[in-house]
C-alpha cells in the first residue's frame, strides 16, 4: 500500500457517463424496495415521490440503517400523513413516536423544518436547492437528497455509502475526514443531468449491498471495471481512516420512583444537547468521574423516600462515549411532591416513549416497583 496520500485521477467526461450509466442499469433490474422509494420502473411511466416522504426517510436514515428506519417511517407516515399534519403535531408525541431511532436533536430539527415549510412554502416543499438548504436542520446532505431524489435536481448526494464507492473506484489513499472534499469532488464528477435520482439511489444502494465496509463483493460489482482499488487490489483497505480514539466513559444516576397508583415520576428533558425534549428519569448530569458524589454523599433526589440502589448498572453507547448509570427506586406515596419532574399515571406511561438508555433502566427498574 502506498504511504503518501495523492490526488488522483478524476474521471473523463466520457468515463463519467459510463460508470453512472452502468450504475442506473444495475439499479434498474436491483433497485431495494423501500416504503418511501417510487421503482426505477415506476418513476419512468411518470410517478414521482412524494418530497415529504423523502425528507422524512432521509432525516430517519442520517446515522441509522434502512431495516431499522422502517417501522418507525410507516408509524409517522400513518399518524402524519403530510408536512402539514406533522407541522401541527405536539411536541411530545414527535418526540415520543421518534423514541429509540436515536440523536433526538433529528426529531426537534423534523418539527421546526415541517412548521418552516407551513409557514414559509404553503406546506409545499420547495423545488430548489438553495430553498430547501435554508430550511430549519436541512443541511448539504439532506437538500441533494431530497433535490435529487424528490426533484430530480442533479444535486450530488455524498454520504459514508458514496464516500466509500468513489474511495475505491478512484483509489483515494487519503485517510477520511481530510479526503471529503476530494471524494466530493468525484461524487459531483459522476452525477449525471438524466436520472439523477435514481442515480443518487444507486450509488448508495451500491454501496450498502455490494460495496459494503468489509468483503465487497467485487466479483458482481456493475463497476468492477472502472473500479481502480479492484485493480489495485486494494478495495477492501478504503477508506482509510485516522486511527480513532477510544470512547471515554461517563458515570450517572437515575432516580426511578412510582407511586403506589402506579404513576411514574418522569421529567422532560431540556430542549437541547443529548436526549433534548425527550422524556426520561430524573437524575445527575453524567460525569467522566465514576465516584462525583464522594465528597457530598449522595446525588440531588427528585423526591423524599427511601432509595434503594439496584445492584446491576445500565450500559448504553452514545456516538462519543460509554456510560454507565446507577438505577436508585423508591416506592412513594401518593402525597409525595417532587422538586423535580410530574408523576405520569401508569395508563399514560409507555416505556417506548423513552430514548432508549431510558427504556433499559425502565427495565431493571419494573421488576421490583410492582404498585
Ligand atoms: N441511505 C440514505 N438514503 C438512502 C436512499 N435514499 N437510498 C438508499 N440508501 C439510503
Amino acid at each position: 500500500m502506498r504511504d503518501t496520500p495523492s490526488q488522483t485521477q478524476p474521471a473523463t467526461p466520457d468515463a463519467a457517463t459510463q460508470i453512472s450509466g452502468a450504475l442506473l442499469a444495475w439499479y434498474d433490474r436491483h433497485a431495494r424496495i423501500m416504503p418511501w422509494r417510487v421503482s426505477p420502473a415506476a418513476r419512468q411511466q411518470g410517478q414521482t415521490p412524494d418530497p415529504y416522504r423523502i425528507w422524512l426517510s432521509e432525516v430517519m436514515l442520517q446515522q441509522t440503517t434502512v431495516a431499522a428506519v422502517k417501522s418507525y417511517f410507516l408509524r409517522f407516515t400513518q399518524r402524519w400523513p403530510n408536512v402539514g399534519d406533522l407541522a401541527a403535531a405536539q411536541d411530545g408525541d414527535v418526540m415520543a413516536e421518534w423514541a429509540g431511532l436515536g440523536y433526538y436533536a433529528r426529531a426537534r430539527n423534523l418539527l421546526r423544518c415541517a412548521r418552516a415549510v407551513v409557514q414559509n412554502h404553503g406546506g409545499v416543499f420547495p423545488a430548489d436547492h438553495a430553498a430547501l438548504l435554508r430550511l430549519p436542520g436541512v443541511g448539504p446532505y439532506t437538500a441533494a437528497a431530497v433535490g435529487a431524489i424528490a426533484f430530480d435536481i442533479p444535486a450530488t448526494v455524498v454520504d459514508g455509502n458514496v464516500e466509500r464507492v468513489m474511495a475505491r473506484l478512484f483509489d483515494v489513499q487519503t485517510p477520511l475526514p481530510r479526503a471529503k472534499p476530494e471524494l466530493t469532488a468525484h461524487a459531483a464528477r459522476l452525477t449525471p443531468q438524466l436520472r439523477p435520482g435514481d442515480y443518487a439511489q444507486a450509488v448508495m444502494d451500491l454501496g450498502a449491498t455490494i460495496c459494503t465496509p468489509r468483503k465487497p463483493a467485487c466479483g458482481i460489482c456493475p463497476l468492477m471495471d472502472a473500479c481502480q482499488a479492484r485493480h489495485a487490489g486494494s478495495a477492501e483497505t478504503l477508506p482509510r481512516k485516522l486511527a480513532k480514539t477510544t470512547k471515554p466513559t461517563r458515570f450517572g444516576t437515575v432516580f426511578i420512583a412510582r407511586r403506589s397508583d402506579g404513576a411514574w415520576l418522569l421529567e422532560r428533558r431540556p430542549g437541547h444537547g443529548l436526549l433534548g425534549g425527550m422524556l426520561g428519569w430524573p437524575g445527575d448530569a453524567w460525569a467522566t468521574d465514576s465516584t462525583p458524589y464522594a465528597t457530598t454523599a449522595a446525588p440531588p433526589a427528585p423526591v423524599v423516600a427511601n432509595w434503594q440502589s439496584l445492584n446491576t448498572q445500565v450500559r448504553h453507547t452514545f456516538t462519543h462515549f460509554h456510560l454507565v448509570l446507577s438505577v436508585q427506586v423508591a416506592h412513594v406515596s401518593p402525597e409525595a411532591t417532587p422538586k423535580i419532574g410530574y408523576f405520569l399515571p401508569a395508563t399514560e406511561f409507555r416505556a417506548k416513549d423513552l430514548p432508549t438508555v431510558m427504556r433499559k433502566a425502565h427495565a431493571l427498574a419494573a421488576t421490583i416497583l410492582q404498585p
